[in-house]
């Protein structure tokens, strides 16, 4: 009997010590398998008087019974902290994402997306054309003849004779009125390379270009569009002035001025003390254009503009240097967030 009692203090103090499912295996195995301490205890019972076997016999199985359920427990209980722990461990900390910095849209796709945004809102559809042109849309079926100064080397980056990177959006204009009949109302927004730079030129700048080309449509229409763009970029006391000017591509020509958003018109050194800056070019389309496309000109007229992306956000956001748009600095870029 001191026996039983010795195995089962000696159990209890072993099986608080496992601290593995494999140690408590093998604790199984010390007090419960084929020559552990209890099937020992069991063969010793044929030494035993006859009269003492049955009660012995019985107080052996009733430790066996609590060994086993206390190996079910401790199994119980080892196999949860082994899952706690996995969990701890395996752990994906989902709130890391959070400390990513925002980015945020460039200027020029911002001023791009505001005047797109109010050209769709009238009605324009939005186009898109290639980068790399032939020298006839870009030039000839825009009336551009061949001795024109914007065909000169000095502006043009040519790809082949016949090939060159497009020096304007316009060849949107011509690519357009061969395929769709009037009535047209469409812009293309893009990208377009001269072979200039400077504090106010770089190479590749962007430009939104505007076609009109319907019956009866005048130099009041083009001023209109043109006010309400102005007015929602720059304020609703902002004034669109016309200069007379000329592109082969349209006749009359204008240059269009907006008074100078930073002074209202005074004089300052933005506007170089004139109250005026000039922002596009444009005009109506000159019946050339129009006849080269397939459009009878006796029936249809339109206007067109061109408006320079980099110079709307330099006025808007006052940016002295066009070059600071293409190079990254992050410093420059965050100021315009969202
Ligand atoms: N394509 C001209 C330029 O790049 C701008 C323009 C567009 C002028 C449409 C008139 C009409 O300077």
């Amino acid at each position: 009997m001191d026996k039983i009692a010795e195995i089962k203090s000696a159990f209890d103090s072993e099986i608080s010590l496992c601290e593995t499912l494999q140690e408590l295996q093998e604790l199984k195995v010390k007090y419960l398998g084929k020559s552990g301490e209890l099937t020992v205890l069991l063969k010793s019972i044929k030494d035993l008087p006859a009269e003492e076997r049955p009660t012995f016999g019985a107080k052996v199985n009733v430790l066996r019974g609590e060994l086993e359920s206390e190996f079910s427990k401790r199994s119980e209980q080892l196999k949860q902290m082994e899952m706690q722990r996995r969990l701890q461990e395996e752990r994906v900390d989902i709130s890391l994402t959070s400390s990513q910095p925002l980015g945020a849209l460039h200027p020029v796709t911002l001023i791009e997306n505001q005047i797109s945004e109010l050209l769709v809102a009238m009605g324009f559809e939005v186009l898109s054309g290639p980068e790399i042109e032939t020298d006839y849309y870009n030039f000839q079926a825009l009336n551009i003849p061949s001795d024109h100064p914007a065909r000169d080397m000095q502006d043009t980056f040519y790809v082949t004779d016949s090939i060159l990177l497009r020096t304007h959006t316009s060849p949107m204009q011509a690519r357009h009125m061969e395929k769709k009949k009037p009535p047209i109302k469409m812009i293309c927004v893009g990208k377009v390379f001269r072979s200039d730079s400077d504090a106010s030129h770089s190479p590749v700048f962007h430009q939104i270009e505007g076609l009109v080309v319907d019956k009866n449509i005048t130099l009041c229409d083009l001023k209109g569009t043109l006010e309400y763009i102005a007015s929602n970029l720059f304020g609703k006391d902002t004034k669109v002035r016309f200069r007379p000017s000329f592109f082969p591509f349209t006749e009359p020509s204008v240059e269009v001025d907006l008074s100078c958003s930073n002074c209202g018109g005074k004089g300052c050194s933005l506007c170089k003390g004139t109250g005026w800056i000039e922002v596009l070019g444009a005009g109506m389309v000159n019946p050339f254009v129009l006849e080269n496309c397939g459009i009878d000109s006796k029936k249809y007229n339109g206007y067109a503009f061109g408006i320079g992306v980099e110079r709307i956000a330099m006025i808007k956001y006052g940016i002295p240097d066009i070059r600071l748009f293409y190079e990254n600095d992050q410093r420059f870029l965050k100021q315009f967030g969202k």
